[in-house]
């Protein structure tokens, strides 16, 4: 029997697009399942000024493909350095939909994050009081905590701390990928939400080491063991309205990810909507694909729901793509290590 599924036109709450030759080649694969993206600022040099966010959407505009109507959502990349009045003029602007932390040496591109939380205090205050929400990359960078360990000793850490100093602070966890993270988004308010990647839902830490590494499945956070994939699981597909899509897709060309020193990103825009679509299948729980995907997170951004739609039928099995070319290099697709059987069609 076909099968076949109506949603809201999907949302991509966490998006790496980058830049130049490379943004050109990769704007497609999200503008062909996506409306809008919220689309992350660590481009080197990173976007931290209102006149750097609105330079970057225009070039993104200028790449789109004829005829998308695909709108990137902004954001800052928080510094010790950033002006809230800077922050507030470009959120009245309605330039801006987040800022995003990073701590300093967490993840790519982040050697201009923030090293003393109590340096950008002002800022995540202002933020309090206009509502603009910050979006969090979760990991302590202290070389003494295991790298799996880094995202439940954020949360006690850090997060907690600066949630508890600036009530009123709408918070993103980004790409959560442990059970603590999906259990502290659970025991707090409406204030805090969590994004899921299309990865962290399918594989775990065994995918990359188990049999030979593999760089194409090392990204950060770094997967987890089986059980906060299974958490994640959970979260995503059940009826809490705080946990939404953001993929985190980001595209790296081959050689930089298959090196004695590869760098972390997993590029899932191509497929993610097939491989989402199967994973809530699995889970019984394609009822709460729209929520995911298209409903949720906008709802926690205070925006209207897309109104187009788009429909997804599950016909003969296809491999998942192997790459993409780009102008600056071949870039692989994550192999989610299953045929697509969901199309968008
Ligand atoms: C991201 C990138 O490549 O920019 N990499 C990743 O592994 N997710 C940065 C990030 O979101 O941490
Ligand atoms: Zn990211």
């Amino acid at each position: 029997m076909s099968q076949s599924l109506t949603l809201r036109r999907p949302d991509d709450w966490h998006l790496h697009l980058r830049d130049g030759a490379m943004l050109r080649a990769v704007l497609p694969e999200t503008t062909r399942h996506f409306s809008r993206a919220l689309i992350m600022p660590n481009l080197v040099p990173p976007v931290v000024t209102a006149a750097d966010a609105r330079a970057y959407r225009d070039r993104i505009l200028d790449a789109r493909p004829e005829g998308a109507k695909f709108t990137p959502l902004m954001t800052l990349y928080l510094t010790e350095n950033t002006d809230p009045e800077d922050v507030a003029a470009a959120h009245a602007a309605r330039l801006i939909t987040a800022v995003k932390l990073y701590p300093a040496g967490a993840t790519t591109n982040s050697a201009s994050g923030v090293r003393d939380f109590d340096a950008v205090r002002g800022v995540l205050e202002r933020m309090a009081g206009i509502g603009l929400p910050l979006c969090v990359h979760g990991e302590v960078t202290d070389p003494t905590i295991d790298i799996f360990d880094r995202e439940a000793v954020f949360i006690d850490r850090v997060l907690d701390p600066i949630r508890r100093a600036t009530p009123g602070l709408r918070v993103v966890m980004e790409h959560i990928t442990t059970s603590q993270g999906v259990d502290y988004v659970m025991s707090q308010d409406r204030d805090l939400a969590a994004t899921i990647t299309t990865h962290h839902l399918v594989i775990n830490r065994n995918h990359i080491l188990a049999g030979g590494i593999r760089p194409h499945y090392y990204c950060l956070p770094v997967a987890k063991r089986e059980e906060h994939r299974l958490a994640l699981r959970a979260a995503a597909t059940g009826g809490d309205p705080r946990f939404f899509l953001g993929t985190d897709s980001a595209p790296h060309p081959d050689p930089l990810k298959e090196s004695a020193c590869g760098c972390a990103g997993c590029f899932t825009a191509p497929t993610t909507l097939p491989i989402i679509a199967h994973v809530f299948e699995d889970e019984n729980a394609l009822e709460r694909l729209e929520d995911f995907t298209s409903l949720r997170g906008a709802a926690f951004y205070g925006l209207r729901p897309n109104e187009e739609r788009i429909t997804l039928s599950k016909g003969v099995p296809i491999a998942s793509p192997a790459h993409i070319q780009t102008g600056d290099g071949t870039v692989t697709v994550f192999d989610p290590g299953f045929p697509l059987e969901w199309h968008v069609t």
